[in-house]
């Protein structure tokens, strides 16, 4: 949730290396920061509430020096993100970054003021830097200081410390959250996540739980807790930094809406055989899809949804059936899986918590599991049995976009695969499913171009405090998702409903102060349906807004209804082009309404707690 950065190296550029990779780093959470730099002379710690700006302008002009150097860019869990509570932590000579949760913290922060430690915060990290306080001693390393202080610490994080005694060096460990390392000729790095080394180092070393990270000038040593030496192999990342920048557009999230053609591009390369139309699963060779008799899938949010259209593309594709769940609900209660079932967890972060735990219930209760997940060795991508990736590439905007519709194409490639490999589809549908798969990236492009009309939308639209959001069939869970977008960067009530349960309760909020979007591409059976719908809502003075390929809409409206014309697509990846127009709305609105669209209130881009 939070975003951790350490630099060691050349004294000029440890300030910069730290703000720049907090800045990078700020999706993560972004309710306070804080760094501490240290050399042979001083230990300097500043901090400060709210966005990282804050403290850029209290350290700029400071002209500060000093070759090691940890920060934090925090999104409260223990204590409100006041500067007090903004993370380093001290005590004594030691001060510390973490992420995660100390579950235990009440009774080792009893423990600690036994012993006369005084706590001036309402964090749990605080606590941490106390412990390793408490067994550094003269004649003891800061690593096995930290190795005695963390033995009786129960819950999940990743934490970077320094110590004014010993400034060449940075200790740095990992449980049940991420952190990486690297080096480059002059310099060390470690960071929560990619993007803040990927400027310096695209070699990269994924920490594992229980990895002891001892950096100094001359090494990136890992250990484990009892001192033994342990080799991780480096992964070349091929991220380029630039796609972390926002190349020219105001926000990440508008740059990434208009990303997505290349990002479906690049999941879906290499991933079908144009010569004989047969999907290549290199990731899945070893499942045996025969025995299967169901599939699960779960996620959270954006993912949760985007889960919800992979069943509609399991059954109608593969004909397994398959259902949904959130993760968090998944877990808690009593489910009915075995070895005959495969469980798909898809995360974007592959951190989420939610979702990683519910992993591991899934392969305890023997099931065999798939995580889909954007970034590579992340959590779910190292426990699951198989990994299949997408490759949206970084996704910055805390508000999920890419993400979401490079899932559903990978989802959309599993059922294809799942049918060809069962031979429930034979060559002709099978090239028939991938040939529409093909055109897509075209039918985005013609969707993005909507980007100014709907600006144009938002203007009329952004004064409205309540929408409803409808759909039928594939597209139901893409009401949900646009009701989701406008909510979290607008901070508009927004409801998303399967159209047909209108009439069964939420019909009695229509007049004319409730917007209704309403996802009608025109297909078979849930087109005439939904024209039905376009009725129930016009009778009770609703004010409309259709999301159509069905020009003859136009004839249907009043004076205040809108129509969005979207281009024609095949039913089954109708949700790729139909949720273009629903993210320029929320992002639009939310412009217009001046809120923070890459940063939301109260949200952070990995939900690492449960
Ligand atoms: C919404 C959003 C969240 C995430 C959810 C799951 O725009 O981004 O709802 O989809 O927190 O995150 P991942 O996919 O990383 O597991």
């Amino acid at each position: 949730m939070c975003g951790i950065v350490g630099y060691l190296g050349n004294p000029e550029k440890t300030i910069g290396v730290l703000l720049n990779g907090l800045k990078s780093l700020e999706y993560r959470g972004y309710d306070s920061s804080g760094i501490c730099i240290v050399s042979d002379e001083e230990r300097n710690i500043f901090k400060s509430e709210g966005k990282l700006e804050n403290l850029r302008l209290k350290i700029e002009g400071q002209n500060l020096t000093a070759p090691t150097g940890i920060g934090h860019t925090r999104w409260a869990t223990h204590g409100k993100p006041t500067e007090n509570n903004a993370h380093p932590h001290s005590s004594g000579p030691v001060s510390i970054v973490h992420n995660g949760i100390i579950e235990n913290y009440k009774e080792l922060k009893d423990a600690l003021s036994k012993k006369g430690h005084k706590f001036y915060s309402d964090t749990d990290t605080e606590v941490l830097a106390h412990l390793v306080d408490e067994y550094y001693h003269d004649g003891v390393l800061l690593e096995e200081a930290t190795v005695k202080g963390f033995a009786d610490v129960e819950g999940s994080y990743a934490v970077a410390i320094l110590s004014e005694n010993e400034p060449d060096k940075i200790v740095a460990l990992r449980k049940f959250s991420p952190l990486v390392i690297a080096e480059n000729e002059e310099e060390k790095f470690i960071a929560s996540d990619v993007p803040a080394i990927l400027p310096y180092s695209k070699n990269i070393i994924f920490l594992e739980d229980g990895d002891i990270a001892v950096i100094t000038p001359d090494a990136l040593k890992i250990i484990d807790s009892e001192g033994k030496e342990i080799k991780r192999e480096k992964k070349l990342i091929n991220w380029d930094p630039v796609m972390i920048e926002k190349a020219g557009f105001r926000h990440y999230m508008l740059k990434e809406i208009h990303e997505q053609p290349r990002a479906i591009l690049d999941t879906i390369r290499g991933r079908f055989s144009e010569a004989d139309y047969t999907m290549e699963f290199q990731e899945l060779l070893k499942l045996n899809l025969k025995k299967i008799s169901k599939v699960l899938i779960l996620g959270c949010g954006t993912s949760y949804h985007a889960s919800l259209i992979g069943k509609y593309l399991i059954e109608s594709i593969a004909g397994i059936s398959t259902e949904v769940d959130l993760s968090s609900e998944f877990r808690y209660r009593d489910n009915v899986i075995d070895k005959n079932t495969v469980v798909i967890l898809i995360s974007q972060s592959g951190e989420t918590a939610d979702t990683s735990e519910a992993l591991i219930a899934a392969k305890k209760q023997g099931a065999v599991t798939i995580g889909l997940t954007n970034v590579e060795m992340s959590k779910i991508a190292r426990e699951a049995d198989f990994t299949v990736y997408t490759k949206a590439g970084p996704e910055i905007g805390v508000a999920s976009t890419k993400a979401f519709t490079t899932q559903i194409i990978t989802i959309y490639m599993l059922a294809v695969f799942m049918s060809i490999s069962i031979k429930r589809i034979d060559k002709v549908q099978s090239k028939e499913l991938i040939k529409s798969l093909i055109s897509l990236p075209k039918l985005m492009q013609v969707a993005l171009e909507l980007d100014k009309s709907i600006l144009n939308l938002a203007k009329e639209f952004h004064t409205y405090r309540n929408f409803i959001y409808l759909g039928r069939g594939i597209n139901y869970p893409v009401a949900l998702e646009g009701s989701l977008k406008l909510k979290e960067i607008s901070y508009i009530h927004a409801e998303g409903y399967a159209a047909g349960e209108m009439k069964h309760g939420p019909i009695a909020l229509i007049d004319e102060n409730m917007p209704v979007v309403l996802i009608a591409p025109k297909h078979g059976n849930y087109f005439k349906k939904i024209m039905g719908n376009f009725q129930e809502i016009k009778a009770r003075g609703g004010r409309i807004i259709v999301i159509t390929s069905d020009e003859t809409f136009k004839n249907q409206l009043g004076g205040d209804d809108r129509i969005v014309l979207i281009p024609e697509c095949s039913e089954l990846l109708s949700p790729l082009v139909t949720v273009i127009p629903l993210q320029f709305l929320a992002y639009h609105i939310a412009n217009l309404l001046g809120t923070d669209i890459d940063q939301p209130r109260n949200l952070a881009k990995v939900v690492t707690v449960e």
